[in-house]
């Protein structure tokens, strides 16, 4: 059957309607230019209020620099951003992810920062199969049991950054340790990190102290530490919850018990943390004063862009936006070649600040975790704690 196709003259909409009703099938190249004019639509499901504001702020700016740097254009196709406040609020998530896809027809999803927010998510975006990027949420489940081939996570697992804090602490000598975290699926997860690595090569959890999340009243659970007298505390708190809590500690002068952490302890708010920051240690894939040209060049473009210091929320954010860059190069654009696309995302390997990125079989970074410690302000790095650590991912069907 004789096609009437004029390059010249035909319009997406057209192409589109013809290569449905499986007439263009032989006559057509698959990657024909509409590319160039329609944009690529991204969704963005962050928390722009409320405690982790500040979290889904540093991950937009950061998607928005990388954008800039690679001239506004993905595999040749303008972009445009579609954002949408998750407020953190699981109860939310599934109207608004639902809008993205279904009204809004956007043809890639980033988001969530909240586990609770990704789990819904990541439930809508396997059933419709929407390219789907976490930048923040550490849910173990996304690359675990609910991986999937068009989930990718640029951030890290729950278990990831505690997990060599165990060991850390037993090789000081530090065998008793509470627990102390929002009590959601992301402390819960953090502090199980923490335990695999610390319980089995001798450690004892004396205590596990849940603070409901959003809550910043710890009173509560300081005049527990204090009668507890533990060697340590590993806590999960963030954002605004983090500076609160950390404020908290340094005024409660429990001296001889260590307040160590999954970094987000001190990410993105040790200036508002102030003097109760100083000196202390976490664990995490990132660290400000990491001395790689891609870390020094990204926190320089940063500063100058947004007037503030990066962190890594920010980092996580750059990472998913080059992701995204490389899935669209491969196929100039085309985001209906969406196996072509994951098979370029699932090969990407880059040197992102945090250092050399590239992905497990379940879409989650195998990455370093460092040491680090606060100085004047700046985490900075003690040492690597474990080198290229990757997410068991129970249950994934991927590996
Ligand atoms: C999460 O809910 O998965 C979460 C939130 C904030 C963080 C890290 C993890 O800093």
């Amino acid at each position: 059957m004789a096609v009437p196709y004029h390059r010249t003259t035909i319009t997406r909409r057209q192409t589109l309607r013809l290569a449905a009703a499986g007439a263009l099938g032989s006559v057509l190249p698959t990657r024909i230019a509409f590319g160039q004019t329609a944009k690529v639509r991204i969704g963005i499901l962050l928390p722009y209020s409320g405690t982790y504001a500040r979290l889904g702020n540093a991950i937009t700016n950061a998607m928005e620099l990388k954008f800039a740097e690679l001239g506004g254009k993905l595999g040749g196709r303008d972009i445009e951003l579609i954002k949408v406040d998750s407020e953190a609020a699981p109860p939310k998530a599934t109207e608004l992810t639902t809008k993205l896809i279904n009204q809004e027809k956007v043809d890639i999803l980033v988001g969530p920062v909240h586990s609770g927010v990704a789990m819904a998510m990541a439930k809508i975006a396997r059933e419709e199969g929407t390219l789907t990027i976490v930048p923040n949420a550490g849910a173990d489940q996304i690359t675990g049991p609910l991986c999937a081939p068009n989930l990718f996570r640029t951030s890290f697992t729950n278990w990831q950054p505690g997990h060599p804090m165990g060991k850390v602490l037993l090789d000081e000598g530090k065998k008793n340790v509470v627990t102390c975290f929002w009590n959601y699926g992301a402390g819960q997860q953090s502090a199980e990190g923490f335990k695999d690595g610390f319980v089995p090569h001798g450690g004892t959890i004396v205590k596990e102290i849940g603070v409901p999340f959003p809550q910043v009243e710890f009173q509560a659970a300081l005049t527990e530490i204090a009668a507890l007298k533990p060697d340590a505390v590993y806590t999960f708190f963030a954002g605004g919850g983090a500076v609160k809590f950390v404020k908290d500690w340094h005024a409660a002068g429990l001296s001889g018990i260590e307040l160590v952490g999954a970094g987000f302890l001190t990410e993105g708010v040790t200036e508002a943390q102030g003097e109760a920051a100083e000196g202390l240690r976490t664990t995490l894939h990132y660290a400000d004063a990491l001395d790689n040209p891609a870390n020094l060049k990204f926190r320089e473009a940063y500063l100058a862009k947004f007037g503030k210091e990066a962190d890594v929320y920010a980092v996580q954010g750059y990472d998913a936006a080059e992701l995204i860059h490389v899935g669209l190069e491969a196929v100039q654009g085309d985001t209906s070649a969406k196996a072509d696309i994951i098979k370029a995302m699932e090969g990407a390997e880059f040197d992102s600040p945090r250092g050399p990125f590239k992905l497990s079989k379940a879409h989650n970074p195998v990455q370093n975790i460092y040491l680090r410690r606060v100085e004047k302000g700046v985490n900075t790095v003690i040492a690597t704690a474990y080198e290229g650590l990757s997410d068991p991912a129970k249950g994934c069907k991927l590996l």
